[in-house]
């Protein structure tokens, strides 16, 4: 006996180098606990479809729950013949209770073993992403509660553009990852398939009941086709999808916080606790936690395409292809469950320079306000953005900043222009312009906050 799940049809050994090629154990023993679990439910369908006696099925759960055991206790052996998590788990199995446990696999197929055990793999691991990634949002919006009174530049083509509240910008990365939450929850949702009893690709021929073993395992729902069930990754696609704009959020949000921490900035400053030394210049702080978060970006958009170009092409139902799937799923899981961590570390200790900021503002930004002013006064905005776009011309001409020209020479510009001119000149005020629903004005913020809350609340 080849000690393979398959070797009754070969006479020959297979090259050593092809068994470690083909062999997917090293990383799908993760699957274990699922292998298991999936297992114990299959065993309980074949059981109610007289496939297997009370006695027996017994002895299969009691034989499955020792095999979880000694993995959850690291005393789990693998032998050089298990291929897979699916192999060794058999194998033990029968070691541990003989014949009986050759029933186990009846009218059951590694393809629809290997889908179900992943997508139970996955709907675990995706709760875990969803409550770290709730946190990071949730940490982000207390923050921008707790600081909206802070106004700092805003930036757009990274010139000075307008003034805006610290928490405008916190939200504005915050409002990006909650849609990323919307959408795991959808991706969770198909996800929450049931494929097993779909056999290699026909299906079950032995009466095993597909809606017991979708309760037993507690899917939301099972599978319409045996063909498709057993080859589709399309939750693994979208996970990977769901992995990919998420860190593009957080690679800019990164992006944004290594820019505003230099010291030609000096807006914020990233915590000891997240930055690092250099080992030749004594005095550099390196932002490498928002560095690492930028370049993770990449390894994960790597695997989303890696796994779309895998899938592309493949002929119907299961081909071995598929076994790439696994470490795509597990180490960008791996990295999100770092990255989400090492985000929300970095927020909630992050200190901001609130003098900075306050000192980073110029009159300069305001010159869109001082043509809402003529606006206000009955001026068409075309014109308007022209008289201020003037105003700006003057005082760069004359060496001084947009608000330090007089009176008499804003009305050479327009007769619109009088006293209350001097209000434009506050920040504080212009902020609070921005008053409709999605704007920096205070109460817009304050709306925001409410939003993002009860999105979280809701989810
Ligand atoms: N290790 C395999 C995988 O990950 C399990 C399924 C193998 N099925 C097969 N027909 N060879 O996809």
């Amino acid at each position: 006996e080849s000690g393979k799940l398959w070797g009754g049809r070969f006479v020959g050994a297979v090259d050593p180098i092809m068994e470690k090629f083909n062999s997917s154990i090293t990383y799908d023993q993760h699957l274990w606990e699922v292998d298991v679990q999936g297992s114990k439910a299959y065993s309980r369908g074949l059981e109610k479809a007289g496939l297997l006696t009370k006695t027996e099925m017994d002895q299969i759960l009691q034989g499955l729950d020792k095999v979880a055991e000694e993995w959850a206790q690291g005393t789990f052996k693998l032998n050089p013949n298990d291929e897979d998590i699916h192999t060794a788990n058999e194998r033990r199995l029968k070691e541990l209770i003989g014949e009986t446990a050759g029933k186990l696999h009846t009218g059951r197929s590694r393809n629809d073993q290997v889908v179900t055990d992943l997508r139970l793999w996955m709907r675990q691991n995706c709760s875990t992403l969803s409550a770290l990634l709730r946190e990071l949002i949730r940490t982000m919006v207390d923050r921008a509660e707790a600081e909206r009174d802070i106004l700092f530049p805003g930036y757009t083509h990274l010139q000075r553009a307008q003034p805006i509240r610290w928490s405008h910008w916190i939200l504005s990365h915050a409002v990006a990852l909650t849609r990323d939450s919307e959408r795991l929850l959808e991706v969770q949702k198909r996800i929450d398939v049931l494929p097993l009893g779909s056999g290699a690709i026909a299906g079950n021929p032995l009466g095993v009941d597909r809606e017991l073993l979708r309760a037993e395992l507690n899917f939301g729902a099972i599978t319409l086709n045996s063909m498709d069930a057993t080859s589709e990754r399309d939750f693994v696609a979208e996970f990977l999808f769901w992995a990919s704009l998420c860190m593009t959020h957080l690679s800019r949000m990164a992006e944004d916080l290594i820019l505003y921490g230099t010291k030609e900035f000096n807006l914020v400053q990233l915590s000891d606790a997240y930055s690092t030394g250099s080992s030749l210049m004594p005095q550099k702080k390196n932002p490498d936690s928002l560095e690492l978060i930028r370049s993770k970006a990449g390894r994960v958009f790597g695997r989303c395409a890696g796994l779309l170009m895998t899938l592309k092409g493949l002929p119907s139902t299961y081909n071995k292809d598929l076994q790439e799937d696994k470490e795509a799923v597990f180490e960008v899981s791996n990295t999100m469950s770092a990255v989400l961590q090492v985000a929300t570390g970095v927020i909630s200790t992050l200190q901001i320079h609130r003098e900075n900021m306050a000192r980073a503002l110029s009159p300069d930004m305001l010159a869109t306000d001082l043509a809402y002013y003529l606006v206000r006064k009955g001026m068409p905005f075309r014109q308007a953005h022209e008289a201020s776009g003037k105003a700006v011309f003057m005082a760069e001409t004359k060496g001084v900043a947009l608000n330090q020209l007089s009176l008499q020479e804003l009305q050479t510009i327009s007769p619109l222009f009088s006293g209350d001119v001097s209000h434009v000149w506050d920040y504080g005020h212009s902020v609070e312009q921005y008053a409709a629903l999605g704007g920096t004005a205070r109460s817009s913020v304050d709306w925001q906050i409410g939003q993002v809350r009860a999105l979280l609340g809701a989810q």
